[in-house]
């Protein structure tokens, strides 16, 4: 494995034995399994991203639901639940979630809210502004038929809220559904998204702000039904995780590669190997963190498992990326990576 944590391993095993206290590696949690934050409750934080700020995670997610219904009056598998909003954990070891409360909250009195609970309210991010001092976060807004298909953003002074939600637009005119947002080492920020009824991906360069679009924008995997897109830099190249349209039922992901964010993107393959890796280990991609403290090392992939008739009880699949010049691989492991403590 080639975590950070993984390389220091070794060294702190050696510490902990000199000193007598029990290695800060062992990792009992699964795949897969029910995880829970420090009170001991399920995670609900589906379709989430992390933002590293500060020395803190802060990871944020859908808030499903307890009940899961479907949509009426709509032939596909419009499994919900009522939009709760987004809800944030904050961990220093990516290990221990400390439940940070809903911090975007949905509109319950306003019944034409983008964001009351007959919406739907997927894949939030959140991205750091240097300039500004503000915390952005994007999402996908849309309605109970999925035919609003607009991005919606919110912004916040502090990275667990309250975020106060601004407005949703189709950016560039363009529909917008599962999404995810980037930050290059620039500081510049990047919307990417599924549109074109889901045909082709758009990558828009944000506002120097983050809160708007800069007009700037380029088109990827056109014509190639990709949704839920996870991206990462590594050395010269970048990477973008994808899965086909399904619903909620998984299908084999791919990956591209760019050595622009703009593209072109270049299809590679399925980036997963091992058991059921041609269903993606049974999960959807929804972000990479990168590990390492100075983000150029080492990714971990963050999938969601959806439970389509019980989404709030969809789990979580963390799988680390190994990374080879242009080629990337994400191979089955039952048990969750060790993170350094
Ligand atoms: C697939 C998307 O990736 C999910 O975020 C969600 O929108 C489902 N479709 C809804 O069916």
């Amino acid at each position: 494995m080639t975590f950070t944590a993984m390389k220091l391993k070794k060294s702190l095993l050696l510490i902990s034995v000199l000193c007598g206290v029990a290695t800060a590696f062992a990792s009992e949690l699964k795949q897969g399994d029910v995880w829970t934050d420090t009170d001991g409750n399920p995670i609900n934080a589906h379709g989430g991203g992390i933002l590293f700020h500060n020395g803190t995670y802060y990871w944020y997610g859908e808030s499903k639901g307890e009940n899961t219904y479907r949509s009426p009056g709509i032939d596909w598998e419009c499994f919900r639940t009522d939009a709760g909003g987004v809800g944030c954990y904050s961990s220093k070891n990516l290990k221990d979630w400390k439940f940070e409360g809903i911090v975007l909250k949905p509109e319950i009195e306003n019944t034409r809210s983008d964001i009351h609970p007959t919406m739907v309210i997927e894949r939030p991010k959140v991205i750091y502004n240097d300039s500004t001092g503000k915390f952005v976060m994007w999402m996908h807004i849309d309605n109970a038929a999925y035919n609003y298909a607009r991005c919606g953003v919110a912004v916040s002074d502090s990275p667990v809220g309250p975020f106060v939600y601004l407005r949703s637009e189709r950016p560039n005119g363009s529909e917008c559904r599962d999404m995810t947002l980037f930050k290059d080492i620039d500081g510049s920020g990047y919307l990417i998204y599924s549109s074109e009824g889901n045909s082709t991906l758009h990558i828009s360069k944000l506002s120097d702000d983050f809160l708007s679009q800069s007009g700037v924008y380029s088109v990827a995997l056109k014509n190639q039904s990709r949704e839920a897109p996870a991206i990462f830099k590594h050395g010269d190249f970048y990477f973008m995780v994808t899965s086909g349209c399904s619903g909620w039922s998984p299908n084999e992901a791919e990956y591209a590669v760019a050595s622009s964010i703009m593209g072109p993107w270049k299809t590679v393959g399925n980036p997963c190997s091992g058991k059921d890796s041609d269903k993606t280990f049974y999960c959807q991609s929804t972000y990479v963190i990168p590990v390492s403290e100075d983000g150029s090392e080492d990714y971990v992939i963050m999938f969601d498992r959806w439970n389509k008739s019980n989404l709030i009880d969809s789990r979580y699949v963390w799988l680390p990326i190994k990374v080879d010049g242009e080629n990337i691989d994400i191979p089955w492991n039952e048990n969750v990576p060790s993170f350094k403590d």
